[in-house]
């Protein structure tokens, strides 16, 4: 977009807030939540969790917000104009990056959630197919191109609303769905509690086992997990907080964002948990999870089919307004780089990142063989790699960018804090809470510290 063209904005402040909310909540506060809460041994983690969201991850989100606003460009863009030259534009390509790999295998869960929406729209998954729930998952993530047909009309989708621009196409989508997704997940939530299976969750999720935390690969889980479920470290926030105009006040919309992507995920994993023990399931069965118990609730319930469309539906959209916030931060930058056209950009973007995700997605049938990273298929390998690696790296860098990189001054005024004492104990996190503990996280992962 050229210099004269004067740069698209959000409608209103609740339309900003809203976006923001839609990217934060998608797959990771619901597939991702509550497999790797299962993997992680429950509460401890949950704990762990909690604690990188309200110290790590709010302030970096704060960071975001700032940084985008007062740069008003994308996430490589917005490094090189407040810091020509400086190497902290190194964040900014690392979340395009990240921005990528994520997106390449979030479409094909997300098809996965599109595939499941259109067989309780058919009926079938009405009933209990032969073999169970379990079975008819493997069956169909195994398979060829089954799943690559879901994960290619996912990614149109995405590219469709991306293609529209940010005001028609973001913000609109994400005003009705989301609440509706609220209500469903609380409902259902509570009828999961009835199942038979509620005080073992409760305490699955709510009484830790402490010796959980001996195991290194807990922190960088739930540090990976915060940042990717808060849409933290990859410059998302920075590229919608550019599309807000100055009389918006940032601190009350980072705290909501966070809040609201927090309860979103409790939520789920009250809906799932119960289940999973009333129905015997292993609580670490892995990225399947959802996809095997919630059909079990549906099965169980008067007028599942119903409510089973309307989640898998509801499900599918919230994995949508996040797959934009993926795409809208690589095609900011390169309409920006190169010149071209939104549309031009977003078709070829969505497309190279749609290719990129077939191996994720082969990896589950042919390619079963194939491990990359520690014994992880093609999928996990490259969700530990952008999710646990990069974005708590590029959050890293946002922290040291604000914290140092700029004039505290110039911090608590661009942020709106004023030199208040959250204020100044923001910018505090920022220098050396946050680098610090991350640091320590990383190493502690490799068995360093
Ligand atoms: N936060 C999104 C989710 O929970 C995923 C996401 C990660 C979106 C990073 C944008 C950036 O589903």
């Amino acid at each position: 977009m050229s210099d004269l063209q004067p740069r698209e904005q959000w409608n209103t402040r609740l339309g900003f807030i809203l976006a923001a909310m839609g990217s934060a909540v998608g797959l990771g506060n619901i597939w991702r939540f509550s497999y790797v809460t299962g993997e992680n041994g429950g509460a401890a983690f949950l704990l762990v969790y909690l604690l990188c969201i309200v110290a790590i991850g709010i302030p970096i989100l704060m960071a975001e917000f700032t940084i985008g606003r007062k740069a008003q460009s994308d996430a490589v863009g917005s490094f090189s104009k407040l810091a020509p030259g400086k190497p902290w534009v190194i964040a900014g390509i690392l979340g395009v990056a990240s921005a990528f790999i994520i997106l390449s295998f979030y479409g094909v869960i997300a098809g996965w959630t599109l595939h499941y929406f259109t067989q309780y729209i058919t009926g079938g998954l009405a009933s209990e197919p032969a073999g169970g729930y379990g079975d008819y998952f493997g069956g169909f993530i195994t398979s060829t191109f089954h799943p690559l047909f879901w994960q290619f009309l996912f990614m149109a989708l995405t590219i469709g609303i991306v293609y529209g621009g940010v005001k028609k196409g973001i913000e609109k989508s994400n005003k009705i769905l989301m609440p509706l997704l609220a209500v469903l997940v609380i409902v259902l939530a509570g009828y999961s509690m009835t199942l038979g299976g509620a005080s073992e969750a409760l305490s699955f999720l709510f009484t830790p086992d402490w010796s959980a935390l001996a195991n290194p690969s807990v922190y960088l889980a739930a540090l990976g997990q915060a940042f990717f479920s808060l849409s933290l470290g990859m410059g998302a926030l920075i590229t919608y907080g550019s599309y807000l105009s100055k009389e918006h006040r940032l601190p009350g919309a980072a705290v909501s964002v966070a809040g609201l992507d927090t309860l979103f995920a409790i939520l789920a994993g009250l809906m799932i948990f119960p289940a999973v023990f009333a129905f015997g399931i292993d609580p670490s069965a892995g990225p399947g999870l959802v996809f095997i118990t919630l059909p079990g609730i549906f099965d169980n319930i008067a007028g599942g089919q119903l409510f089973g469309l309307l989640f898998f539906f509801l499900l599918a959209a919230a994995a949508l307004s996040s797959a934009v916030s993926l795409l809208e931060v690589a095609v900011a930058y390169f309409m920006r780089k190169f010149e071209w056209t939104r549309q031009k950009t977003a078709l070829l973007i969505g497309g190279i990142i749609f290719l990129l995700g077939i191996p994720s997605s082969l990896g589950m049938g042919v390619l079963s063989g194939v491990t990359i990273i520690g014994g992880r298929d093609i999928l996990d390998s490259a969700d530990f790699l952008a999710s646990n690696i990069f974005l708590p790296l590029g959050g890293l860098v946002i922290a040291l960018f604000l914290g140092w990189g700029w004039k505290k001054a110039d911090a608590l005024q661009d942020s709106d804090f004023g030199d208040t004492t959250v204020g100044n104990a923001w910018v505090f996190v920022l220098r050396y809470f946050a680098p610090v503990a991350i640091f320590i996280i990383f190493l502690s992962s490799i068995g360093l510290f």
